[in-house]
């Protein structure tokens, strides 16, 4: 009776290319003769029952969007254990006893545990998650659903700061998303050929950051020639926030006076702007194939676990998926582990991208 329904739910912050992964899920799903529901809102709907019959002619076109058609939430109550059981009464009561969970670390994690029957006293149903968010902090994936368009925005906007710095010879301090991952800024720092990146990573102190910026900006201001603007990203996860930084590197530059002390200096936020518009043909393929991928596990008895995408270092109880060689299925308790090792920077991937930055920061200055 339960057998051919299934659930989709995009949760957390948004990402470009979660549309995508709803069309490729839906059109798998209804190929297969599978009902496929849509859950509005996150896990906010999921516990007040708002779901909706997913149509081919709906989702076809959706792959070009940003957002989520579905909308989404950061929701409070899917923490607390009753908040997960009631989400479980509302699939049974749907006859849904499978979910596909589109989303970043947080909406990952609570999918673990609605799949967890030990978690509370509804049986729980079957779970599966993807990657999504602009972040690029979710452990065992190579990339979220979201984080090259999010890339490809930060690179657009800097190549505008650039044109407006060079003019100017001007310093901007550049301030990109990314909550507690620096990928986002270094990543763009290369792409958009910025002199410098602040991340968290590093472990570098405040004073060494704006000692650090202002090196930078003195190296510039001594160029006999060529370009004398600076271009500077900094993740929003390094303290304090861009325009206190500003504030401290402008009283130290004024304590080394001459022309260092006269270079104006701006700040542009990206903020939001980086999270939204229509996503990169690279979002919208790897997204797809994760949506079709995702449907696959769940109609293979899959729950539990994440899909992939090009794992570094798969654990041992990690599995090759048979339909795409670039999806992997791992166990969400894994990922889990993993994404808190990315946060607190003992992961080897931190490591490995502190060690590439702090390798290049020297040649980014020239
Ligand atoms: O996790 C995605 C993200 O965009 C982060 O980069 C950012 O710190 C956060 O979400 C912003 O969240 P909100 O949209 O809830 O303010």
């Amino acid at each position: 009776m339960h057998a051919r329904r299934l659930a989709i739910l995009t949760s957390g912050g948004d990402a470009p290319g979660m549309n995508a992964a709803v069309r490729a899920a839906t059109l798998v799903g209804l190929s297969q003769g599978y009902t496929v529901l849509g859950v509005e809102r996150g896990y906010q709907g999921l516990i007040e029952g708002e779901f909706r019959t997913l149509e081919a002619a709906e989702v076809q076109p959706i792959t070009r969007y940003g957002g989520t058609i579905l909308g989404s939430t950061r929701c409070a109550d899917f923490r607390e254990s009753a908040g997960r059981d009631m989400a479980r009464r509302r699939l049974a009561d749907a006859r849904i006893d499978q979910l596909l969970v589109i989303g970043g670390n947080g909406s990952l994690a609570g999918a673990d545990r609605l799949g967890d029957p030990t978690d509370g006293a509804e049986k729980p149903p079957r779970v599966i998650g993807l990657p999504a968010s602009i972040d690029n902090d979710i452990g065992l994936t190579d990339s979220s659903i979201g984080v090259d368009t999010a890339a490809n925005t930060i690179v657009e906007a800097c190549d505008k700061i650039a044109d407006t710095a060079s003019a100017h010879d001007r310093a901007f301090i550049v301030e990109v998303m990314g909550r507690d991952c620096g990928y986002l800024a270094m990543a763009a720092s290369v792409a958009a050929g910025a002199d410098q990146v602040l991340f968290r990573e590093g472990g570098s102190s405040i004073d060494d950051h704006i000692e650090s910026v202002v090196q930078t900006i003195i190296n510039a201001r001594n160029r006999r020639s060529g370009r004398r603007s600076v271009l500077i990203i900094k993740s929003e996860g390094v303290a304090p926030p861009a325009y206190d930084l500003k504030a401290r590197i402008d009283a130290r530059l004024t304590t080394i006076g001459g022309v260092v002390a006269k270079t104006e200096t701006r700040v542009t936020v990206l903020g939001h702007v980086v999270r939204g518009g229509s996503p990169t043909a690279a979002d919208r393929l790897m997204a797809s194939r994760l949506g079709h991928a995702g449907v696959r596990a769940l109609m293979a008895g899959e729950t539990r676990k994440m899909v992939a995408w090009n794992p570094p270092r798969p654990p041992d109880s990690a599995t090759r998926l048979p339909e795409d060689p670039r999806c992997w299925l791992i166990a969400l308790a894994d990922v889990h582990v993993e994404t808190q090792r990315l946060l607190d920077g003992t992961s080897p991937t931190v490591q490995w991208r502190t060690t590439v930055f702090d390798t290049i920061e020297s040649a980014l200055r020239l």
